[in-house]
Parts: structure tokens; C-alpha cells; sequence
């Protein structure tokens, strides 16, 4: 089970480099009025977003689920604070989400954004990680 749960906390970690770059790159994007860098922008968006963000994703759930199996029924229903956690990470996944979905408008020269935007949406991912990793942790209820 520990080998599962490093290799869980490892995608974990790829996942949020991720998380936190690629909308940092929206807010300089969003800034960025030349061709050569709209193209530059497009380019490293789409092979951090495919290449680390979403491989990472899959990768997390999938050690995170075979932590799961672990447990019994009866067990996982009275981890009340796997419940709060895993409510927050769908809240992660819908984030991740919206980023493949900005991420198309970036490249089809669509976004209606302003960096100002993206430096609030940059901060959200940072509360997730602070309570979900204090409830994997603490395990608090
Ligand atoms: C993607 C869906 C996820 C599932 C299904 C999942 C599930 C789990 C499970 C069942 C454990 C084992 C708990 C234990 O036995 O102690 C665990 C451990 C852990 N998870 Fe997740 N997790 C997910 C995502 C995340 C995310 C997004 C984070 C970080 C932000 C995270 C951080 C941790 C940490 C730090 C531990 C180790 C806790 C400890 O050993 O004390 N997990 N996860």
C-alpha cells in the first residue's frame, strides 16, 4: 500500500505543477499582443496541458482508486473526511476542465479574458491543495 500511496502523492505533486503553470501562461498569454508569442503560448500551453496536466490527472485517480480498494464498503463510509476530500478534487477536475476549455479559446485566438482574470483564477487551485492535503493527512472527521 505505501508504494500505491508515494506513487499517488508523486502524480499528485506532477498534477499541481501543472495546475499552476498552465493558468500562469493564460495570464501572460492574455497579456501578449505579437504573433510570434500568441504561437509560442499556444505551443507550450497544449503540450503541458496534454503532456503533464491530464497524464497526471489519470494517473492520480487511478493510484487514488487502488488506494481505495484497500478499504471495505463500511470502512470508506465512515471516512468522513475522504468524502470532503474527494468533493474538493471533483471540484479539481472541473477546474481542469475549464483549463482544456480555455486552452481552446487561447487557440482558436478567442479569449475574452483579461489577465487580471487569470491571476484570480491562478490562486483557486491553491486552496484545494492546502485543505485536501490537510484532510488526507490530519484526517480531522
Ligand atoms: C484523484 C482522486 C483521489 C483519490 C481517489 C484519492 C484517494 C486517496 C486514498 C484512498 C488515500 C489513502 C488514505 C490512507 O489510507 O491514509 C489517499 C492518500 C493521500 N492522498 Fe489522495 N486521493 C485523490 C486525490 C488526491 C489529491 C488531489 C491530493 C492532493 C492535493 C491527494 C493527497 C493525498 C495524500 C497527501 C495522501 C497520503 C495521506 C497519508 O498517508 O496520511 N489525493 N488518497
Amino acid at each position: 500500500m505505501l508504494w500505491v500511496k508515494s506513487f499517488h502523492i508523486i502524480c499528485v505533486v506532477t498534477w499541481f505543477a501543472a495546475l499552476f503553470y498552465l493558468p500562469r501562461l493564460f495570464v501572460y498569454h492574455a497579456m501578449s499582443d505579437d504573433h510570434a508569442s500568441n504561437e509560442r503560448f499556444k505551443i507550450m500551453e497544449r503540450k503541458l496541458y496534454r503532456g503533464i496536466m491530464t497524464p497526471s490527472a489519470v494517473l492520480a485517480l487511478f493510484f487514488g482508486g487502488w488506494l481505495l480498494s484497500y478499504y471495505t464498503l463500511e470502512q470508506l463510509a465512515a471516512m468522513h473526511w475522504l468524502h470532503a476530500k474527494l468533493t474538493l478534487v471533483a471540484l479539481l477536475f472541473a477546474y481542469h476542465g475549464y483549463c482544456g476549455r480555455l486552452l481552446k479559446h487561447f487557440k482558436n485566438d478567442a479569449n475574452q479574458r483579461s489577465h487580471v482574470f487569470y491571476r484570480w483564477f491562478n490562486e483557486l487551485p491553491v486552496f484545494i491543495l492546502i485543505s485536501v492535503v490537510i484532510l488526507a493527512v490530519v484526517k480531522p472527521f
